[in-house]
């Protein structure tokens, strides 16, 4: 399926799972994310047609329900299981140069781009658990909490990219110049 194509069927996939959610809001008013998988496994069976890369999780259980607890330590993991599965193609940045896209493979977006930024974790464990397109799974190489932790340690990378000076705070800015004027690396 070429990319184009892929979004347009995720933007259906995204109309007909809202409309999915309303319809089991009904008799389920504490909606919440397994709700929402729950209303896209019915979905499977009533309209086969729809397909998307998160089809192909498995649905008996929430990924969400397995993401761990972040802290320093799952980040420290999640950023040393990027760099060995990841930056390959990503980079170390995310920017999506790495060597083997230095020696031909297909350039991935960047993680970096408004459109990959927003998009939500959940997508990002499918693509991780599915691949996608071009991209192949990395189910056996990464456990599930690994999955998360690589999530977490993207979801950093792009904060350490998009965040605005106005946004830190005074202790974080001196934090920052210290950094940078001291030298210390
Ligand atoms: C062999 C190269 C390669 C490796 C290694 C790789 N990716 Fe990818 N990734 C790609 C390519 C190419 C795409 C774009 C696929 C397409 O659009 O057809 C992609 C797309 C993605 C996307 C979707 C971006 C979007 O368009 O929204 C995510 C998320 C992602 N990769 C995460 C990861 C993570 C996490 C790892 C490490 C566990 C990883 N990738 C390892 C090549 C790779």
């Amino acid at each position: 399926m070429k990319r184009s194509d892929f979004f347009r069927q995720e933007t259906k996939n995204v109309t007909i799972l809202s409309l999915a959610v309303l319809v089991s809001s009904a008799c389920e008013p504490a909606m919440n994310h397994e709700g929402r998988l729950h209303a896209d496994s019915m979905l499977q069976n009533s309209v086969p047609s729809v397909s998307s890369v998160d089809d192909t999780v498995d649905r008996s259980w929430s990924p969400k329900s397995t993401r761990l607890v972040r802290n320093k330590l799952t980040l420290k993991h999640g950023q040393n299981r990027f760099n060995i599965y990841c930056t390959p193609c990503h980079g170390d940045d995310g920017a999506g140069n790495g060597m083997i896209v230095q020696h031909g493979f297909l350039n991935p977006p960047s993680f970096h781009s408004e459109e990959v930024r927003r998009k939500s974790d959940d997508f990002y464990f499918g693509v991780i658990s599915n691949g996608y397109g071009a991209m192949f799974s990395y189910a056996d190489r990464l456990s599930v909490n690994d999955r998360w932790a690589v999530i977490d340690y993207i979801r950093a990378l792009q904060l350490s990219q998009n965040i605005r000076w106005s946004d830190l705070t005074e202790k974080e800015r001196r934090h920052l110049t210290e950094a940078k004027t001291g030298g210390k690396r």
